[in-house]
This record gives C-alpha cells, structure tokens and sequence, in this order.
C-alpha cells in the first residue's frame, strides 16, 4: 500500500515535455507583460516583476580602479568582500562570510531593520578591522551592496524593498529605501566613510562577474547572457532592448537613448512566476507549504517549486501526510513540529546513495537530521520521493533559461552563436545532477537538442564580490560624468 502511494506522489511531480513548453511560451508572456507600463502598485502588475537595474552595459573584463567594498546579504550568509578589479579578467578579493543567525528569521523575536542592518554593519566594521585595519577610517570606501530581495529599484544607488522572500519577515523594512538604511547604520558605527555607491540583486552580480571573468577567445564566441541563481532562493536577469522596456520613466528612457545605451540588465524576480497559479504544476503538498509553512504565501510559488530552502520541506510534508493516511510511521523523529528541519543538503545525500550498500548513506542522514529510524523498504521509498523532488525542480528550472533565450533570440545572433548562462546558489552548485536533469529538460523545451547544446550552463562564484565592485565602479564612473 505504502509503495503504491509513493508511486501516486511521484507521477504527480513528472514534468512531460509539453507542460514544459506550456510553460515556457506562458514564461514569455509573463515577462512581456511585466515590461510594461504598470499603472501604480508594481505588485498589482500580473506579469513578471521583471526589476529595471540600471545596469546598461556588460563589463568587458578590463575594467580596473580602485579597492571597493562589496556586502551580500541574499542567501545563507552575509558576506562583505573587499576587492581590487586589475583588468585582463583577475581580480583581488578578501572575504569574510558568517551564517545569517536564525533568530532573524523567527517571527516571535520581533526583529527590527535596525537589528538586522546594525548587525550588517558590525560584521563590515569587523571586516575592515581583520583585513584594512589601517585604512578604516582614513580611506574613502565604495561599496556596492549585493541585496537579493525584491526591489524596487530607483537608480542605481537607490531602491524600496518590495517585499521579503526565503523566510525572511521583517515587517518594517518593506517600502524602505534599503541603502540609507544601510548607511544610516554604517554611519552610526563609525563608517561614515563607507559610502553605499550601487544597489544590486545577485543575479545581476552574477552576470556581471561573469562576463567580467570569461576570457576573450571563450567571449568571442560564448557570449554571457543570462546571470542565475539556483540556491535558497531562485531568480535569473538579462539584458533586455530599453526600447522594450516600456515601464522605465520616459525621461530617463530618453536620457539613456540619448546616451547611446541600448540595453538594460533586467532582474526577473522570476521566482514570483504564475503566482496566479495559472499552469504551474500544483500538488496539496505545494499548496500546503505555501499556505501553512511558508513566511510569503501567495508569492514567490515558482521559487517554492525549485529552490533550495523547499526541497527537503516538500519531502516533510509528504512524509507527514503518509503517515496521516497510517502508511508510515514517523516515530519519534523530529520531523512532525519542525518546519523547513529537512535541508536540501540531506536530500542530496539521499539522492545519490546506492541501493547496494544498502542506502547507509541515507540511513545515517536521516537519523542524524531528523532522528528517523527507516527500514531498508521505507529507505528505496524514501529516495524516490527525493529523486521526484529534485527532478521536477530541476526541469521547471529549465524554463525561464529556454524562455529567456527565445525571447531574446539570443542562440541565433550570429554564425554558430553559443551563449553561457552564468550560474550561482547552492543548488545548482552542488546538488548532485541538477545541472544534467536542467540540460535534459532544456532539450525538451521549445530550444530543443540543437539549441541546448550550444548553452553552456556554468558556475560563476564571484556575483556578491566582482559583480557588485562593477556595479559599484560603474555608479562611480555615471556620477563623475554627471557632476
Ligand atoms: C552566493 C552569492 O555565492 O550565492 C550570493 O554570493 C547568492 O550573492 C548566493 O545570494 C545564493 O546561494 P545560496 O545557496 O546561499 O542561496
Ligand atoms: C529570491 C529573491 C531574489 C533573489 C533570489 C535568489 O527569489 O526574491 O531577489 O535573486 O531569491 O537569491
């Protein structure tokens, strides 16, 4: 009976090749609609968010100056960086990253902005002391801040929290503008002069250090186009035309025609796709973790779908039902009172264990995380639950990339034209196979076999630091030309 229900889970997570060119074309659709003019509140908009960045040219890899900072705050950690950009694709960096505590995340702790950057602005002052101690207070920094949460962007320097996603709830930060708040705080412990110069998402710092990086014989023929993360959360930017970027504020459109600049770096937030739930597959299991357990529902439904802060709590969730219909019994084992216990880190060892040995491995994991007894039976089961799991995460998070790429027509610019989507976030990094089942089910979609073997999906782990330094040296560079 038991293996039976398993089976009926399972073929509900299958993704078949039409579904996903359903959802590809809807992809296209709904970013379409979330270029357009919105007509007051962004969130009222039922395409794409689809975040103008200010961002308007793709580095070239020589860019050089002077030692900036960079701050990250988005996924596990919070990161600050210093780094020196010396041209011919290299850089400097020194880093420190420390856990995001998790008392930050729970509601009952009544965690205030202040808290939150205040103790941004600890760590960064703890930073400069490790590796700058003497230039801390004498030196005039530029830091460009990685902050990957919905925003409202609007300028480069500047931009209102839109609202809060992966767990976080801090109720009065959203509509803020997130750089004074920083900078009120760097300013209040000391650092007045570190001076927060840009404002990025990390899947812009990620494109960004990616063409920064890439060498020039690979760029002559792999052009970077598409910047991604596939981690606690999930999100994708790219350059899109400014002439179809219909909500930008028609003066500064003209202004930037008038510049010569034809594109813009458009941050997708395509974790909100169909929110509406209009064709993404939908299960109880889904419905339940967006309703009950998660800190945003309503939103964010793709990201629950296919990111890492929801894979092994869709395992939970199955697990707790099963034994609810008296097919499994979780014993004493941690799993009944605690939301978001199973991490996709568990699941990737599941993922991969042999049924040879016995699935040991997965024995182990699960008793060390949750404290589950399992058979051997209960164990098979158990992993192709996870193998479903990851599966239908990994050809959803297929689609934005063939969407991305037919909208922008990027695989036919030119003779034989390759293009690399630079990718970042725990998932996609280290999830065993999520980068092969993405490639299968980009062969699947509307791109099909010929157009997936010219993407190259690779990682690209300097966003938060490089990325957000370009950011930062090319907000310098537009305000020294505009004083
Ligand atoms: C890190 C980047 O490598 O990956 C961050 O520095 C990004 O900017 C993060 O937010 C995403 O991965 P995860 O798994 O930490 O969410
Ligand atoms: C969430 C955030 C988005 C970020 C992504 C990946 O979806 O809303 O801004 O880029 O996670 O970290």
């Amino acid at each position: 009976k038991l293996t039976k229900a398993v089976d009926s889970i399972c073929d509900q997570f299958v993704i078949t090749k039409s579904k996903i060119s359903q959802l590809t074309e809807y992809f296209i659709d709904c970013m379409e609609k979330g270029l357009e003019v919105c007509e007051s509140d962004i969130s009222q908009n039922k395409g794409l968010p689809m975040l103008p960045t200010f961002v308007t040219d793709k580095p070239s890899g020589e860019e050089h100056g002077i030692t900036m900072l960079a701050a990250d705050l988005g996924g596990t950690n919070f990161r600050v960086c210093s780094v020196e950009l010396l041209g011919n694709h290299e850089y400097r960096m020194e880093q420190e990253k420390s856990k995001i505590p998790t008392f930050f995340f729970q509601e009952d702790h009544h965690i205030t902005s202040k808290d939150l950057f205040q103790h941004m602005a600890l760590i960064t002052h703890q930073f400069l002391t490790k590796h700058h101690k003497d230039h801390i207070q004498d030196y005039k920094w530029k830091m460009g801040f990685t902050f990957s949460y919905p925003v409202d962007q609007l300028s480069l320097r500047s931009g209102k929290l839109i609202r809060w996603s992966k767990g976080f709830k801090i109720g009065d930060t959203v509509g803020q503008d997130i750089v004074q708040l920083f900078q009120q705080e760097l300013n209040d412990i000391g650092l007045p002069n570190v001076h927060v110069v840009a404002l990025t998402n990390d899947t812009t710092g990620t494109l960004l250090a990616h063409c920064y990086t890439s060498s020039d014989t690979s760029r002559a023929i792999n052009e970077p186009v598409i910047g991604c993360i596939f981690g606690t959360g999930t999100n994708g930017c790219y350059m899109e035309k400014i002439d179809n970027i219909h909500k930008l504020d028609p003066s500064v459109r003209r202004q930037l025609l008038a510049e010569g600049k034809t594109h813009m770096c458009i941050n997708t937030e395509w974790g909100s796709f169909d929110n509406e739930l209009n064709h993404l597959p939908t299960t109880s299991y889904d419905i339940k973790i967006d309703q009950k357990f998660s800190t945003n529902p309503g939103f964010h439904l793709f990201e629950k779908r296919v990111s890492g802060l929801y894979l092994g709590e869709m395992l939970r969730n199955i697990l707790l039902d099963l034994e609810k219909q008296s097919l499994f019994d979780l014993k004493k084992s941690l799993l009944k009172n605690n939301p978001f216990i199973l991490t996709t880190e568990t699941l990737s060892h599941i993922e991969v264990d042999e049924l040879d040995s016995g699935l040991e491995n997965t024995k182990d994991a699960l008793l060390e995380a949750v404290d589950l007894e399992t058979t051997f039976d209960e164990r098979v089961l158990i992993q192709r639950l996870v193998r479903a799991i990851s599966r239908r995460a990994a050809f959803l998070a297929a689609v934005p990339i063939a969407a991305i790429l037919i909208k922008t027509n990027a695989l036919n610019q030119s003779y034989h034209c390759q293009v690399e989507v630079g990718c970042d976030g725990s998932v996609v990094e280290h999830y065993p196979g999520f980068r092969s089942m993405m490639r299968h089910a980009l062969a699947l979609s509307p791109i099909g076999p010929e157009g997936e073997r010219d993407v190259h999906l690779r990682i690209s782990k300097d966003g938060s630091g490089v990325g957000a330094a370009l950011c930062a040296l090319h907000a310098d560079t537009m305000a020294v030309q505009t004083a």
